[in-house]
């Protein structure tokens, strides 16, 4: 099988999007990803963006450099790249995923989110792709 590279990052969102807007720009993303066999999830929370991107890796990397000059948002930050053998979200082009406090393991990603703003580097890729994987089950069963 076809190694999958997930690319995981956060950025600041650079002016207020509305619901509607954002769910918007999670529509065309996602049209835009199914014709690139991409897969993945945004998540906004307090104008802070966090993205997965998963896919080819040429692929992600082309969609990640147009999606990082984008002027809705900058202070873009890689938290974790990693190649595994299978995606994450393999249904999902784009999910917007709308963050609860509910959400199980949501304490440790909440804890990611919160150290990425102070830009800290990110040594365990593997952890933190354990911890996506985690996420994104819970979010799956919402
Ligand atoms: C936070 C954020 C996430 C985005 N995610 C994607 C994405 O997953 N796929 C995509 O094609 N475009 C995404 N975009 C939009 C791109 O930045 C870009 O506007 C779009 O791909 C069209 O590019 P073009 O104007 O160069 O044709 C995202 C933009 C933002 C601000």
């Amino acid at each position: 099988m076809a190694k999958i590279y997930h690319l995981l990052y956060t950025s600041r969102m650079n002016e207020v999007m509305t619901p509607h807007q954002l769910s918007t720009l999670v529509k065309s993303s996602a049209i835009r990803n199914e014709k690139s066999h991409l897969t993945g999830f945004l998540m906004e929370r307090e104008g802070y963006f966090m993205q997965l991107l998963e896919g080819e890796e040429d692929t992600v990397l082309t969609t990640f450099t147009r999606i990082e000059v984008d002027p809705r948002h900058d202070d873009v930050l890689i938290l974790a790249d990693a190649h595994s053998d299978a995606r994450l979200l393999p249904d999902w082009h784009m999910a917007e995923i709308e963050w609860t406090e509910g959400m199980l393991h949501s304490e440790e990603l909440l804890a990611l989110f919160e150290r990425s703003r102070e830009a800290l580097p990110f040594n365990q890729p593997g952890e933190i792709l354990r911890l996506i994987e985690r996420f994104c089950a819970a979010a799956h069963k919402k």
